[in-house]
């Protein structure tokens, strides 16, 4: 299959060029254009995401409920055929409500055959995506592109979408010794409390994250809101949150910083970090990541971090604690 994707004369056949997205006809050999287009800068999370639409392709139709279930944007989208051959693809997830800017959609997997480049195949499959967004009554759409990659924001940019933030995630896996206690944290770190959430709320979203996104995902106002509900709920639903926060030691009423873990797995966690740009201190700005390195209950954790990118003291840390720098993601939007 993939030996005919590189022949670019093809018979036409049925069905070549736009169309939405079929799962049953189509899911398999977007995977394979994926694994084409993205194969140099992917990590372990995309090609196990690869592995699981081949999966889903290869087992379909008993599959779909998967589908409709749990990953929507597998089945939804829109591709580019020729010859009977996947050779452009955009996905489109729901991406849940936006604090403020409400309903609004995520784009993923943008590839198109490197035969084929250059001819505006990834602006017509963009087009499609936006219009079907906009009938959806969605009142964004949101990506994130690697920083290095000027040519895809150059495609983006064109649609109308702009840039907003660049974000860098770290990833450390296998054992790994606890910081240096001779360098123990002078800041104070806690628990956050129920009282925490109107600061953790003001935090976030007017200073730390300024685009409400993590993790590719808006950060929903029901995330913030604790309480014993909120977390037994989480809980049954197989997901763990611990929010750590760095209080204001001149101003009780104010967070400086807060850090999110999120169990992901078996001894496995992905790590947010928010921190106030206005807090200068190298000490404070690596309290909240300290803590989590210092901390026994986490030794020999693989972690994931996500934080704002270029932020010298964070990723000084970051890095003499073992972690890897995969990526630095510009994070763009286009409001409808
Ligand atoms: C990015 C990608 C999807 C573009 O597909 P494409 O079909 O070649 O794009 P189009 O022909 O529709 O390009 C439309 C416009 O986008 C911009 N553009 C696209 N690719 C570009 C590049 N490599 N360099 C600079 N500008 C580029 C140009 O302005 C272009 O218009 P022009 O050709 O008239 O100058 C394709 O190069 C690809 O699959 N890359 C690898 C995967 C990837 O990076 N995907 C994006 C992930 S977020």
């Amino acid at each position: 299959m993939t030996a005919a994707l590189t022949q670019p004369h093809r018979t036409a056949q049925p069905g070549d060029g736009l169309s939405r997205t079929k799962p049953g006809r189509d899911l398999f050999q977007i995977a394979e254009l994926v694994e084409k287009c993205f194969s140099s800068g992917m990590d372990a999370g995309g090609r196990s995401a690869i592995q699981e639409m081949k999966f889903i392709a290869r087992l379909w139709p008993l599959t779909w409920p998967l589908i409709i279930l749990d990953r929507p944007g597998l089945g939804t989208g829109f591709v580019w055929r020729i010859g009977g051959h996947v050779i452009g693809n955009a996905s489109l997830y729901p991406g849940g409500a936006h604090p403020w800017l409400g309903p609004g959609w995520l784009v993923a997997n943008v590839a198109v055959h490197p035969d084929y480049r250059r001819q505006g195949i990834a602006l017509s499959l963009m087009r499609a995506g936006i219009e079907f967004v906009r009938e959806q009554r969605g009142r964004w759409i949101a990506l994130q592109v690697d920083a290095a990659n000027t040519g895809a924001q150059e495609l983006y940019k064109k649609l109308g979408f702009t840039g907003y933030e660049t974000l860098g995630i770290w990833e450390r896996t296998g054992l790994h010794q606890l910081v240096s206690s001779a360098d123990a944290n002078t800041w104070h770190i806690r628990s956050r409390r129920s009282q925490d959430i109107a600061t953790e709320t003001d935090l976030i979203y007017n200073r730390a994250r300024l685009g409400a996104m993590n993790w590719g995902h808006p950060i929903e106002r029901s995330q913030l809101q604790g309480g014993l509900l909120s977390d037994i709920g989480k809980l049954l639903g197989g997901q763990y949150q611990d929010h750590r926060v760095l209080p204001d030691p001149d101003r009780p009423n104010r967070l400086l910083g807060v850090l999110w873990i999120d169990m992901s797995g078996w001894h496995a966690a992905r790590l947010s970090l928010f921190l106030d740009p206005d807090l200068r201190d190298p000490d404070g700005r690596q309290s909240l990541l300290r803590w989590i390195l210092d901390n026994h209950a986490f030794e020999g954790w693989s972690l994931r971090l996500e934080t704002v990118a270029e932020d010298n003291h964070v990723e000084e840390m970051a890095q003499a604690a073992g972690f890897r720098k995969t990526h630095n993601l510009t994070q763009m939007r286009c409001l409808l």
